[in-house]
């Protein structure tokens, strides 16, 4: 098994080289980056690429490690027995009708090797990360309501991403192997339009990249736009056939872009960009 990049998703060679590390040490992929970098497409990729099924497990605040093994579905089986005719009870007395598999499992036990996105585990709490480290290290655990033990037949392609909201323990650290999406610079972000919007004029895709950039690179903004945006915004710009007039101003100074909500998500960093232009415009 070898990622190579995929026709849909731009991989830079150091992203190709620690996903094959990840394959070889047979541990899971922690990858880090800013939101909008690819990350979950990256294991949707690479899963597609080497021609094994993806499960994916989205954390959010509330989730918790034991939801990624198995729950017991005690409410069901106590409404069960209380409701139960002959078929039911045989039903309520079998345990296993109420235990529900959660991913990790369904990833054990399935026919083949499969991958598994852990997708944003920084949402939740600390304990999380930890919770699991005995299950990806050892790829078993053990229910205790029917007293057996789950074994991975094949060891699944583990994805973990994370936006960097928290800090995750040493402990996990070590158990995976690390990659940053950096940004991607300008030839890779070319390369990564390119695949979305195939025969972008040329004098538009400048422009648009220009402002982009001058946009990303202002100091103190909040919230940085990424790859998404800006490919959220060239399809505006696209739809509504915005004229490339618009986007550059002849005296090359700055001007707030068509659109700019794609781009800029809160009030203070429009206002700070519109401050910069107000400030060029009257200091020349
Ligand atoms: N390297 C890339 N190649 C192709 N498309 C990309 C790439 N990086 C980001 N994108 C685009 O950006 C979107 C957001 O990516 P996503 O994987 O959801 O980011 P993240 O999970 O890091 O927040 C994707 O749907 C894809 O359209
Ligand atoms: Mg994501």
């Amino acid at each position: 098994m070898k990622f190579q990049g995929s026709q849909n998703y731009v991989a830079t060679q150091d992203l190709m080289l620690a996903v094959n590390a990840a394959i070889t040490l047979k541990r899971p992929l922690l990858v880090k980056g800013e939101p909008g970098t690819g990350k979950t497409m990256l294991a949707e990729e690479v899963a597609q690429a080497l021609g094994i099924p993806l499960l994916q497990w989205h954390i959010k605040s509330t989730t918790k490690a034991q939801q990624g093994l198995y729950e017991y579905d005690a409410v069901s089986r106590l409404r069960d027995s209380q409701l139960a005719d002959v078929e039911g009870s045989e039903r309520v007395k079998n345990i296993h009708n109420y235990i529900v598999k959660g991913v990790l499992w369904q990833a054990f036990t399935a026919d083949q090797p499969m991958a598994l996105l852990i997708d944003e585990i920084d949402k939740a709490d600390i304990e999380f990360p930890n919770d699991l480290l005995r299950e990806l290290d050892r790829m078993e655990f053990y229910v205790y309501e029917t007293r057996e033990l789950v074994k991975a037949r094949h060891r699944p392609l583990v994805f973990i991403t994370s936006n960097n909201e928290k800090e995750l323990p040493d402990a996990f650290l070590r158990r995976c192997f690390f990659h940053y999406i950096k940004f991607p610079d300008a030839d890779t972000m070319r390369l990564i339009i390119d695949v979305h919007f195939p025969g972008l004029k040329k004098d538009l895709l400048t422009a648009a990249m220009k402002t982009f950039y001058d946009v990303r690179n202002l100091p103190g903004l909040k919230k940085k736009p990424s790859t998404s945006e800006l490919l959220d915004w060239l399809k505006l710009l696209v739809a509504e056939d915005i004229p490339l007039e618009a986007l550059q101003s002849k005296d090359e100074k700055v001007s707030v872009p068509p659109l700019v909500g794609a781009l800029l998500k809160n009030e203070q960093d429009v206002t700070l960009f519109e401050k910069l232009v107000f400030m060029q415009r009257h200091n020349r």
